[in-house]
C-alpha cells in the first residue's frame, strides 16, 4: 500500500467515524423514552370543555363552538391544514365480480381521481359485499399498508402500482409490489367473517394518495396540488401526511355513497397504528362517518401526548417528520404548550362511537394513554347524552368495555388481529345496526 492510499484510508476512516457522530447525533435512538409507569411525571391535560377564551360549555347546544375550535386548533398545530377548492370527484367501476369468495361476495374495483387533469393520482377502492344482502349494508372502511393484493389471496386483484415499503415479510426490497406479497396481510383483513356478519368491507392502500417517507408528497397528493409541485415550500401549518391520507378516506366515502347497495349512513372507518391515527383524524373531520375504531393508534393518535411513556412527540417528529405539519415540531421539547391533547381529537367524534384498543405488548403505543384518551373524552360523550368509558382505570386483557366509547386491551403484540375484529364486529352490531 503506498503513502497516498494510506492516506486516504485514514481519511475515509476519520470522515465514516464523523459521519457515524453525527448520524448518532441526530437518530431518533438518543431521544429519551420512558416505559416505567412509575416515572411517568405528573401532566395536566388541556380541559376539554372549556373553549380558550375560557367560557365553559356546560350544555349539548354549545358544543358545536369548541368543537369547531379543536378542529381548527388540530389543524394548525398538528395535522395541518388541507387546502381548500380541492377536487371531490366520482370514480369509475372497473371490475364487478358476482362470485367472489365462493359466490358470497360481490366485488368491485373502482378508480377515484383524486386529482384532476389527464393522469390524475388514483386511489383504487376494492370493495366487497355480501351477495344476499337484501338491503343497504353497513360497510368497514380502512386503508392497508401494502397495498390491496396484500388484503386477499385472490389472484386477480391487481399489485400495487406504486411505491411500497419493503418487508422481510412480503419480501418486497426494492419498493415494488410482487407476486410474493399476495395475501401477506389477509389475517389483518378477515373479509370472509366481515362479510358472515353482513358488513362489507372497503380498502385501499394508503401510498396511492401519498408514498410513505419523507419526500413521498413530491409524487403524492400534496405535491401534485401545490401550485409549485414538487419545490413547494411547506407553511408550519400546512397539511402533513396524515391529513393527506385522511383526506383520500373522505373520498372514499364519497364514492361508497353513490352505491345504492352501500348503506353511506352507516360507514365504520377502521384503522390501524398510524392509518389508526389517520382513522381518527378523518372521523374528527368528517362527519359523515359513522363510527371510527383506531387500532393501536398510540401517539398522535389516540394516545395522550402529555404522558411521558412509549413513542414521544419529540421521537415520533424525528422519525416520521412528514406525518404532521410543520408547526407540530415546535412541542418538541415543550408538549405541555401544545394547546391540544389526544382526547380531545376522540371527543371530535361525538356523539358517534368510538372504539379505541391496544395491545399488552404493545408498550411502544401506550396503551394507557390511549385508554385515558377516551375516558377524558368521555365527558363530552355524557354533555351530548351517551354513555363513554366505564372508569379511569385500564379493564382487564381481553375484554371489551365502554359503550359510545368502546375500548379494548388484547394479550399479545402490536398487529390488527382477528380477536381485535370479534370485538369491532360485536361493536358495530351494537351500534350500526
Ligand atoms: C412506528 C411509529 C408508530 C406507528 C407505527 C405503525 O412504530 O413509531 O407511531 O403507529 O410505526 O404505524 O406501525
Amino acid at each position: 500500500m503506498n503513502s497516498r492510499s494510506v492516506c486516504l484510508l485514514v481519511w475515509t476512516g476519520w470522515l465514516g467515524c464523523f459521519c457515524l457522530g453525527a448520524w448518532a447525533a441526530q437518530t431518533p435512538r438518543t431521544v429519551p423514552i420512558n416505559d416505567v409507569e412509575e416515572s411517568v411525571p405528573p401532566y395536566s391535560l388541556p380541559e376539554v370543555l372549556t373553549l380558550r377564551n375560557g367560557q365553559r360549555v356546560t350544555s349539548a347546544q354549545h358544543w358545536p363552538r369548541r368543537r369547531a375550535e379543536l378542529v381548527h386548533l388540530f389543524e394548525d398545530h398538528v395535522y395541518g391544514r388541507i387546502p381548500s377548492g380541492l377536487p371531490r370527484q366520482p370514480g369509475w367501476v372497473v371490475e364487478t365480480r358476482r362470485d367472489a369468495f365462493g359466490g358470497k361476495a360481490i366485488r368491485q374495483r373502482i378508480q377515484i381521481p383524486l386529482t384532476r387533469g389527464p393522469n390524475p393520482i388514483l386511489l383504487d377502492l376494492l370493495v366487497y359485499r355480501p351477495s344476499q344482502a337484501t338491503k343497504p349494508v353497513p360497510v368497514f372502511l380502512g386503508l392497508n399498508f401494502d397495498g390491496n393484493h396484500t388484503v386477499t389471496h385472490e389472484a386477480d386483484v391487481p399489485l400495487a402500482r406504486g411505491w411500497v415499503a419493503n418487508r422481510p415479510r412480503s419480501s418486497v426490497t426494492n419498493h415494488i409490489a410482487n407476486e410474493a406479497s399476495r395475501g401477506t396481510d389477509a389475517e389483518a383483513w378477515p373479509i370472509d367473517r366481515i362479510l358472515e356478519r353482513g358488513y362489507g368491507l372497503a380498502t385501499a392502500y394508503y401510498g396511492d394518495a401519498e408514498a410513505d417517507f419523507d419526500g413521498g408528497w413530491k409524487q403524492g397528493l400534496r405535491g401534485t396540488v401545490a401550485p409549485q409541485g414538487a419545490d413547494h415550500h411547506f407553511e408550519p401549518s400546512d397539511w402533513g401526511s396524515i391529513a393527506a391520507w385522511s383526506w383520500a378516506l373522505s373520498r372514499a366515502l364519497d364514492q361508497l355513497s353513490l352505491d345504492p347497495a352501500i348503506d353511506a349512513q352507516k360507514v365504520a372507518l377502521l384503522g390501524h397504528s398510524r392509518l389508526g391515527k389517520t382513522a381518527l383524524w378523518a372521523g374528527a373531520r368528517d362527519p359523515r362517518f359513522a363510527m371510527v375504531i383506531a387500532n393501536e393508534s398510540g401517539e398522535g393518535g389516540a394516545a395522550l401526548a402529555r404522558r411521558f411513556f412509549g413513542e414521544t412527540t419529540l421521537r415520533i417528529n424525528t422519525s416520521f417528520p412528514h406525518w404532521f405539519n410543520g408547526r407540530f415540531k415546535d412541542y418538541n421539547h415543550r408538549i405541555a404548550d401544545l394547546p391540544v391533547d389526544q382526547h380531545e381529537l376522540v371527543a371530535l367524534i361525538a356523539p358517534r362511537p368510538v372504539y379505541i384498543a391496544s395491545a399488552e405488548q404493545d408498550r411502544w403505543a401506550d396503551p394507557k394513554g390511549e385508554y385515558l384518551s377516551g375516558w377524558h373524552a368521555s365527558k363530552v360523550y355524557r354533555l351530548l347524552g351517551k354513555e363513554g368509558l366505564p372508569g379511569p382505570d385500564l379493564p382487564a386483557v381481553n375484554r371489551s368495555v365502554g359503550e359510545s366509547v368502546g375500548y379494548h386491551i388484547r394479550s399479545g403484540p402490536h398487529a390488527l388481529t382477528e380477536v381485535d375484529w370479534e370485538f369491532y364486529l360485536k361493536y358495530a352490531d351494537r351500534h350500526l345496526r
